[in-house]
């Protein structure tokens, strides 16, 4: 593009702000801070493995994983850095067991959840990794903010995005009136408007799963893997199989591609491993606004009312006709289990 048409984000943001009568230059500035953080572990990812930042952190997570040494910096950078927004009340981290509170920001009304790292097991082999965020406003923002305020369904996210640390860097948002992708320029150190109001293609060619989980899945998603390997040439089947192991580069791809992502339950995980609040409802969102579904397989994801900060849930997400089809099977041979 010649470079006297490039839009920066901070310029993207200034716009659409100008758009909203009512915005008060909070969420830009929330957006700025993500935009710094994202910069800041894009810097650090970039020379990972020249200075000591690879490998364990020797820490283990509320999850029971072992925290990578980025996750842990990721995590820092981005909670410092919307803490000094002053607009931000609460964070909920995958990093972090409880709500992290603001200091001195209890008035404000503004939650942020953030997947600071996600991809973790591929840091150290160089493939892909992401950061994701959503933001919420406060229910009760008269109260003393509690978690309470955090347990909102994802219907309510006022923006969502991710940031994809790839062969180039990428920063992918929504504020419900379509999604932006932004390259960062190297040179510039900025994120530069390269992906104007994405589509995602409502009937794709690629499916992204851990197979290895196989045997414990769902019948019905047993037989959609199966009707994805199948050949046919109308429906121009067998479907190419691609996962990265990092949802942010699975799900990227599969958005510019057409494709369907899928993190199932199992019997050992009957909710799935993803969580509802940092990983599958920013995703849904963005999937959504772009012309796709996002389903748990028995409901849309954003619909979905959280109990638990860290909660999970069965993820089948991106181009619409086939996260139908899936969903579609899986109820279909759920019924065949109720009526044997
Ligand atoms: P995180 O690194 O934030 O813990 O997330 C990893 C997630 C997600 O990115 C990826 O799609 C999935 O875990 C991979 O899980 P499997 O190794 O079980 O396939
Ligand atoms: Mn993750
Ligand atoms: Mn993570």
């Amino acid at each position: 593009m010649p470079q006297s048409e490039i839009t920066t984000l901070e310029q993207f943001i200034v716009d659409q702000q100008a758009l909203h009568v009512n915005a008060d230059g909070s969420l830009s500035r929330i957006f700025r801070a993500i935009e710094l953080a994202a910069k800041i572990v894009n810097r650090d990812v970039r020379k990972a493995g020249l200075i000591d930042i690879l490998g364990e952190d020797g820490s283990i997570n509320p999850h029971g994983e072992d925290q990578q040494k980025l996750d842990v910096i990721a995590n820092n950078v981005f909670i410092s850095a919307l803490s000094r927004t002053k607009e931000v009340s609460m964070i909920i981290s995958e990093e972090n067991e409880g709500v992290v509170y603001v200091e001195g920001c209890e008035n404000e009304k503004y939650i942020v959840a953030i997947d600071p790292l996600d991809g973790s097991s591929n840091i150290d082999v160089n493939v892909s990794i992401g950061s994701i965020f959503s933001i919420y406003q406060r229910s009760n923002p008269e109260n003393n903010p509690s978690i309470d305020d955090c347990l909102q369904n994802g219907d309510r996210q006022v923006a969502a995005g991710y940031v994809f640390y790839g062969s180039s860097t990428m920063l992918v948002y929504t504020t419900g009136q379509g999604v932006n992708g932004f390259t960062l320029d190297d040179a510039l150190q900025e994120f530069c408007l390269s992906h104007p109001q994405i589509k995602t293609p409502s009937e794709g060619g690629i499916f992204s799963v851990n197979e290895g989980n196989y045997q414990d899945f769902p019948t019905g998603i047993q037989a959609y893997i199966d009707y994805c390997k199948d050949p046919d040439k109308p429906t121009k089947r067998p479907y190419k199989a691609r996962y990265i192991g990092s949802m942010i580069a699975d799900f990227h791809r599969n958005l510019l591609k057409g494709g369907i992502f899928m993190y199932p339950s199992t019997n050992k995980s009957p909710n799935g491993k993803l969580r509802l609040m940092y990983e599958c409802n920013p995703m849904a969102f963005i999937a959504e606004q772009a012309g796709g579904l996002a389903s748990t397989g028995s409901m849309r994801v954003m619909e979905l009312d959280p109990t638990e900060l860290h909660q999970r849930c069965p993820l089948y997400i991106g181009s619409k006709n086939m996260v139908q089809k899936a969903v579609d099977m899986l109820h279909q041979y759920e019924s065949v289990l109720v009526n044997r």
